[in-house]
């Protein structure tokens, strides 16, 4: 039976834990040139509806490490939903590839090719969730703060994608979840209601993102209008302006605090350059780990 990877919490609480331990010794041995070729001979076709830099070099460069190959297919190229049915092109896709990997605008549309397609499908980002990329941040949590428990997370920006992602996993791993959205703005209501009833994490929103970051070992930011939402970006910068982080929001968290952005970031916006480029921010640690945690997904779903 496949099995799909479209949000953290199709992974169990011991399946992510797995994950980190494998992304960690595939990491070692990208950095100390041993082969692991473990896909030898497997491919994995990566459909965008969308944009993108890491996902799509991480993804292309991790089938290439672990010995197999990846194709790269534009929005042009296969029109989902337009010139084919998506649910024609998870089967076409299907016959070909021994996995998929997709970056959508309806989460409908990855849900879609998972239900069609008979391989595994990867979520590379839809407009719900970026799984991918909690996890890798994650990992990039744990390497800098020797653990992921006893933490205070602070997301502080718009209620998106990459914060319904944190929202899952703190369904899964406990923590401290602090957000600080705008009203109006904050994160999926379904999401926040059931990672709430898994009774893990303390998860809590709030307008003020002073009170948001207070005491935090972790502040994260994304961009204040997702790709998208570009006609709403400069209505949104005058309403979240106070959400910026900056020097003076940093001073409220704890003084060995690490700076997450999943990036591509617009410095002077959600982040100052001196905090993108200051002693707390692990953003390009952070970029990394993409490459290490997709891997290990690879590998749990497609050595088969
Ligand atoms: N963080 C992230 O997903 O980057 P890309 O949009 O460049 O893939
Ligand atoms: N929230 C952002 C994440 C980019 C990686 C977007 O969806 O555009």
């Amino acid at each position: 039976m496949k099995k799909d990877f479209l949000m953290i919490t199709d992974f169990s609480a011991d399946e992510i834990h797995d994950l980190f331990k494998l992304a960690a010794e595939l990491k070692e041995k990208t950095k100390k040139g041993i082969e692991h070729h473990l896909l030898k001979g497997k491919t994995l076709a990566m459909l965008f509806q969308k944009p993108s830099t890491r996902t799509r070099v991480s993804f292309e460069v991790g089938m290439y490490q672990l010995g197999g190959h990846a194709l790269y297919l534009s929005p042009a190229e296969v029109g989902l939903g337009k010139r084919e049915l998506t649910a024609d092109v998870a089967r076409v896709l299907s016959r070909f590839n021994d996995g998929i990997m997709a970056r959508v605008f309806g989460h409908d549309i990855v849900e879609g090719l998972a239900k069609y397609a008979s391989v595994p499908v990867i979520n590379g980002l839809s407009d719900l969730t970026h799984p991918c990329q909690i996890l890798g941040d994650m990992l990039t949590v744990q390497e800098h703060k020797g653990r992921m428990t006893d933490l205070k997370i602070a997301y502080v920006g718009d209620g998106n994608n990459v914060v319904n992602s944190w929202i899952n996993i703190a369904a899964r791993v406990p923590f401290t979840l602090s957000l600080g959205c705008p009203k109006g703005y904050e994160p999926d209501a379904g999401l926040l209601a059931n990672a709430r009833k898994q009774g893990l994490s303390s998860i809590t929103v709030t307008p003020d993102p002073v009170d948001a970051v207070k005491n935090a070992d972790v502040i994260y930011t994304d961009v204040w209008a997702s790709m998208g939402q570009e006609e709403e970006a400069e209505a949104r910068k005058k309403i979240f302006k106070p959400f910026q982080i900056n020097k003076s929001l940093l001073s409220h968290a704890k003084k060995d605090c690490i700076v997450l952005h999943c990036l591509p970031a617009h410095r002077g916006d959600e982040i100052t350059d001196e905090v993108m480029d200051g002693p707390h921010s692990v953003v390009f640690d952070e970029a990394e780990n993409r490459l290490h945690i997709q891997k290990a997904i690879l590998v749990k779903l497609l050595a088969r």
